[in-house]
């Protein structure tokens, strides 16, 4: 209770205690105040959380251009009132014409920029087909009538915020103002004819045939048998618990799912909330797991048509055990004397954005997708309005070589063609005794699974409502490099200097992520919603 109590206190001190918005029924949560009133506007009319999810997926695509997209890819966790629970991947693919050394030149040198800017970043786009999966398989609204609000805001157009204008700052060709009415008439285009054709269009039909044009002209490597060949998976989601709630969350092609559960297996023990919210003690035991968590995702994990994923050893209870063992309780322990824990690997051959929504069935789902980078690869194919993803930069161009996230990763993550490039996203869902609980995920890079975390643990350990527990300042570690990012406000002066003492390297960096989070009250069946001050063009809003 004193934990709880001077953690309030310090977020009232810091600005960013807030409470959540409460509704009975159903709750949209995203990142863009006209995409969560396309989500309500569904679910009021009794569309459920899946069709509000696609209709929510299309209208971000339009108003939230960072990072909403046709362009990217992504993940859909589902999990209906019924138990049925589904993890829909729809991350890009590489081009079947990719290999491991594509961003290299002769002398087996990283050449700056191939893998984040131009036609040859991009892999082939998942979103339409997933949103489309998503839809016949959980959905009760035609296509077109999930995608008419999206079309209308292209088409119409709207009115961009002030922060809207502070995130187009660095969109490419960027002319767009605080207090324009956005107009996207290609786009508009563009969503019409998938309206009408489906994932055809896309795949098979004029949208593929004008991105393999723009990329042949441009140095790209993208083919309409890349198109053609791409597929959806749906795929078993990761378990684990954590203190009597069990999590539902991404496994891979996601490091998400496995790095948050080891991560949560090698802490479960500790009194997080005797120790309280970002004390030295509990910042110690976390950033130490997720120190050898990272170590193990950057080592072992790829996409698993490509490669095996270890996912049952690192999660198993002994394994959890080994690592925390391994832990000085006084002391940093140098990434350089942590390596993967499971051995030597086999030989074998942001922007982001996440949406919570739930309705009042209990229907839940939680999506992260993304084109990578603000704007991903900065091109638009033709007239066809919409950015393309830079996410083969999140494949290892180079074993050892740090990508656009620092993240330092293996082989097993190598470029092949037609493979999926290892993901953080996180989508996840927590239940407690069989009921829905909590909703959550967030863009961020490398940074997406302590985000998550950090989240969950200000909901389960510290009693913070789903407002604050999204708000409050982060702390970051990805074993390599070496050292403790924190957001302003994270740590008392005090803690910084003790956790230095202890050896830690520790860096302010500006803010980051944008969390958007789902609570069930277990007493009233209550709603409540937080969507993160870091993107204050958010909402969560519902009936
Ligand atoms: O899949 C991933 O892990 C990354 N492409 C996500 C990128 C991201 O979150 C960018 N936002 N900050």
């Amino acid at each position: 209770m004193f934990s709880l109590v001077a953690t309030l206190l310090l977020a009232a001190a810091s600005g960013w205690h807030a409470e959540p918005a409460h509704t009975p029924h159903a709750m949209v949560v995203t990142e863009q105040h006209y995409a969560t009133q396309v989500g309500v506007d569904v679910l009021r009319h009794g569309g459920n959380a899946v069709d509000a999810a696609v209709a929510v997926g299309y209208a971000l695509a339009v108003v939230d251009p960072c990072c909403g997209n046709i362009g990217g890819g992504g993940f859909m966790l589902v999990r209906m009132h019924d138990g049925r629970e589904r993890f829909i991947d729809f991350r890009e693919r590489a081009p079947l014409r990719a290999t491991p050394p594509l961003y290299q030149d002769k002398n087996g040198n990283l050449i700056p920029g191939l893998s984040t800017k131009g036609y040859l970043a991009v892999g082939v786009p998942g979103t339409v087909m997933g949103l489309e999966r998503a839809r016949t398989e959980f959905g009760t609204r035609s296509r077109a009538a999930l995608m008419a609000p999206a079309i209308a805001l292209a088409k119409d157009g709207y009115l961009v915020g002030t922060a809207d204008a502070r995130v187009y700052k660095s969109m490419p060709g960027d002319t767009i103002k605080v207090g324009d009415t956005r107009t996207q008439p290609d786009l508009a285009a563009t969503l019409t004819m998938i309206a009408r054709d489906g994932p055809n269009a896309f795949y098979r039909g004029p949208i593929a045939q004008a991105i393999v044009a723009a990329s042949n002209a441009n140095g790209g490597i993208l083919s309409m048998k890349d198109f053609a060949s791409y597929y959806v998976n749906e795929l078993k989601p990761v378990h684990c618990s954590y203190r009597g709630y069990d999590l539902i969350s991404a496994p891979p092609p996601s490091s998400g799912g496995v790095t948050l559960c080891e991560i949560l297996n090698v802490i479960s023990p500790y009194p997080f909330a005797r120790w309280g919210w970002n004390s030295v003690e509990s910042a110690h035991y976390v950033v130490e797991a997720e120190r050898r968590a990272y170590a193990d995702r950057n080592t072992y994990l790829g996409d698993p048509a490509f490669v095996r994923n270890p996912v049952a050893q690192l999660l198993a209870p002994h394994y959890a055990a080994t690592l925390r063992a391994s832990i000085s309780a006084s002391r940093a322990t140098p990434s350089s004397q942590v390596h993967p824990g499971l051995g030597a690997v086999a030989r074998e051959n942001a922007q982001t954005t996440h949406y919570s929504i739930v309705d009042s069935a209990g229907n839940a789902v939680a999506v992260t997708y993304t084109i990578n980078d603000s704007f991903g690869a900065g091109v638009i194919a033709g007239n066809t309005g919409f950015f393309l993803n830079d996410e083969m930069d999140d494949f290892t161009s180079k074993p050892g070589v740090p990508n656009m996230f620092g993240l330092v990763q293996g082989t097993r993550n190598d470029i092949r063609g037609g493979k999926r490039p290892l993901s953080s996203m996180t989508p996840t869902i927590v239940t407690r005794n069989g009921r829905l609980f909590m909703v959550t995920g967030s863009p961020g890079g490398g940074r997406i699974i302590t985000i998550v975390l950090a989240t969950l643990q200000n909901v389960i350990d510290y009693g913070m409502n789903v407002q604050d527990a999204v708000n409050a300042p982060r702390v970051h570690m990805q074993w390599l490099p070496d050292v403790v990012e924190y957001e302003p406000g994270a740590f008392s002066a005090q803690a910084i200097q003790q956790l230095q003492a202890m050896g830690y390297t520790l860096k302010e960096v500006p803010s980051w992520g944008s969390a958007q989070a789902i609570v069930i009250d277990p007493k009233t069946g209550m709603r409540l919603g937080g969507t993160d001050r870091r993107r204050p063009e958010g909402l969560a809003a519902g009936y």
